[in-house]
């Protein structure tokens, strides 16, 4: 299996002296090419420190990252982070946070569309993406008109458009009933493993924790495989 992912020693401290917090304390990490992982660990763990500091969000104080082959972090930037986070990576929140002027499929087009992407073919991507998500017949509703899931199954939709080789999603079930958690999850790694994209998911949701092809577990900025 191929490396989508590789991330070694990430260290990163908040703030100084007396009152620093240590969130991320040696962390490596890796990604196989189509593998599907879930981030546990409590409040405080780390968690969203590592997804935006992999995600390039945020940098880490000190490690390396390397994205498919790139070394994209080693103590500093290697490389245009915004263009490669662009045409690379892919994010998905607790809310969906969609245009809510935009319609389900104006929004997965959206990404495509400021990539240059041509309508025709940018609004082709968007549909068979929606299908996938058991969307299609939602296109042209606007976000206000869709429920929570159906939402969030829109916005992973739209992290997609661009073939990312890796998503990051920071609680996407957090705001979902059980059923429907499990539900965008199972969605979610049927498309990573169609795409071969790797995700990384930090969830608190255990009830879908078998969907995951592995599991991780953080605490006090170190990670545990289990
Ligand atoms: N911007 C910040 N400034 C100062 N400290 C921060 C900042 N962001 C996070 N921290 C601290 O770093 C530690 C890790 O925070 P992080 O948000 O990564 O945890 P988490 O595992 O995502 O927690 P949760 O499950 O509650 O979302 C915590 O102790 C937190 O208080
Ligand atoms: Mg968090």
């Amino acid at each position: 299996m191929t490396q989508a992912l590789l991330a070694e020693n990430l260290c990163k401290k908040y703030g100084r002296g007396d009152t620093s917090v240590t969130a991320l304390d040696h962390v490596t990490i890796s990604l196989n090419t189509g593998e599907v992982v879930a981030l546990l660990g409590p409040s405080g763990a780390g968690k969203s420190t590592l997804l935006t500091a992999l995600g390039l969000i945020r940098p880490p104080d000190s490690g390396r990252i390397v994205i498919d082959g790139t070394t994209v972090f080693d103590n500093g930037y290697r490389t245009d982070i915004r263009s490669f986070r662009r045409n690379n990576l892919g994010f998905v929140f607790q809310k969906a946070n969609l245009l809510p002027f935009l319609s389900a499929l104006e929004n997965v087009q959206l990404p495509m569309q400021l990539d240059d992407v041509s309508g025709g073919k940018s609004r082709k991507r968007a549909m068979e993406l929606l299908s996938q998500f058991d969307m299609a017949e939602r296109q042209g509703f606007k976000p206000s008109e869709l429920s929570g899931g159906q939402q969030q199954r829109v916005a992973i939709a739209r992290a997609l458009a661009n073939h990312p080789k890796l998503l990051f999603a920071d609680e996407p079930t957090a705001a979902l009933d059980s059923v429907m958690g499990r539900k965008v999850m199972e969605m979610m790694k049927r498309v990573a493993h169609d795409f071969q994209t790797s995700v990384l998911v930090v969830t608190h949701d255990t009830r879908a924790i078998d969907v995951f092809d592995r599991i991780l577990r953080m605490e006090d900025g170190r990670i545990h495989e289990s």
